[in-house]
């Protein structure tokens, strides 16, 4: 597996869930990749199960000085820069717009929406610098094209990153550089958990049952009858970070076993014999 080979990427967002099986995946691959999020000792874990390809940079990427140190450590590290995921992401309250706190709006908008902005405007002049074009992949989400899968401060969030993607892959095109998103589906990851109020390790041991619930749900609303993982999508990041990609830019991959196409058939069907139950009474 050599699809990465001498590429140097970073990951932010890397202490937990998509962002390791990304980082993961791109080591696998055979990339460098400094990891970034906020919380070190998980962080520290990551490189120590990754090995010597890893390393990590304490980063909140709604410091724009932070997220500018991260990318300047990565190329002093590595000498050059290839990609960037600017997977970092915080969910929002679920309640309904008269319940919209503005200051918690404001806070999912900062991690979701400027860290990545902060990301590519100090990812450019490294990459334009080093002349080295470049891939920088965005992790947005189905919600930020369909409506009430997620909070609405979350979903406002993940449709601007969508749109930052094209915006930014049309102005750096002109310097080699792709810009492209990936809209995961329901993927199970802890996030779920935390964002239930329990600790990441607590989230961690509930994963078996959060999964059966997916699967269960999966059935009735869309077209693959499971929940997405981390390595579906991190499968996603490998491709648009590499070679293979390189006539691709400004495009929102869905990694979300077709939700996002409606429902599936089967579901129809059931709507359709239920029916046909009313009128023969
Ligand atoms: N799971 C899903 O179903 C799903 C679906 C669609 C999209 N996504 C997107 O996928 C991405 C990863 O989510 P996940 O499910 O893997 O959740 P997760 O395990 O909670 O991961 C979120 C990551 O973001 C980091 N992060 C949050 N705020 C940050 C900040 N201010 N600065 C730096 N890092 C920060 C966290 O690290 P620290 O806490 O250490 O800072 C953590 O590593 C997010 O962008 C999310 O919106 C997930």
């Amino acid at each position: 597996m050599n699809a990465l080979t001498g590429k140097v990427a970073v990951v932010t967002g890397a202490t937990s869930g998509i962002g390791v099986d990304v980082a993961r995946a791109f080591v696998a691959e055979g990339a460098h990749v400094v990891l970034a999020g906020r919380r070190r000792s998980e962080g520290d874990a990551v490189v120590r199960e990754l090995g010597p390809a890893a390393s990590f940079v304490r980063t909140d990427v709604t410091d724009e000085d932070d997220v500018a140190e991260l990318l300047h450590v990565a190329v002093q590290r590595h000498g050059r820069l290839d990609v960037l995921v600017n997977n970092a992401g915080a969910a929002s309250h679920l309640g309904s717009i008269e319940e919209v706190d503005a200051a918690a709006f404001r806070a999912t908008q900062e991690v979701n929406v400027m860290g990545a902005l902060y990301g590519i405007k100090h990812a450019v002049g490294h990459l334009r610098r080093l002349g080295t074009g470049g891939s920088i992949i965005n992790m947005a989400s189905i919600t930020g094209d369909r409506v009430v899968y997620a909070g609405v401060a979350y979903s406002v969030s993940k449709a601007a990153l969508i749109h930052l993607t094209k915006w930014a892959a049309a102005e750096l095109g002109a310097y080699g550089i792709r810009v492209n998103s990936i809209s995961p589906g329901f993927i199970t990851t802890t996030r779920f958990g935390k964002a239930a109020g329990v600790t990441e390790v607590q989230a961690r041991e509930r994963l078996d049952a959060l999964d059966t619930y997916a699967r269960e749900q999966a059935a009735s609303m869309q077209a693959i009858h499971r929940a997405g993982t981390g390595s579906d999508v991190a499968g996603a990041a490998v491709y648009l970070a590499g070679d293979a990609s390189s006539y691709v830019t400004g495009q929102d991959l869905a990694i979300d076993g077709g939700l996002s196409l409606g429902q599936p058939r089967d579901a129809m069907v059931r709507i359709r014999d239920t029916m046909a139950g009313i009128f023969a009474g």
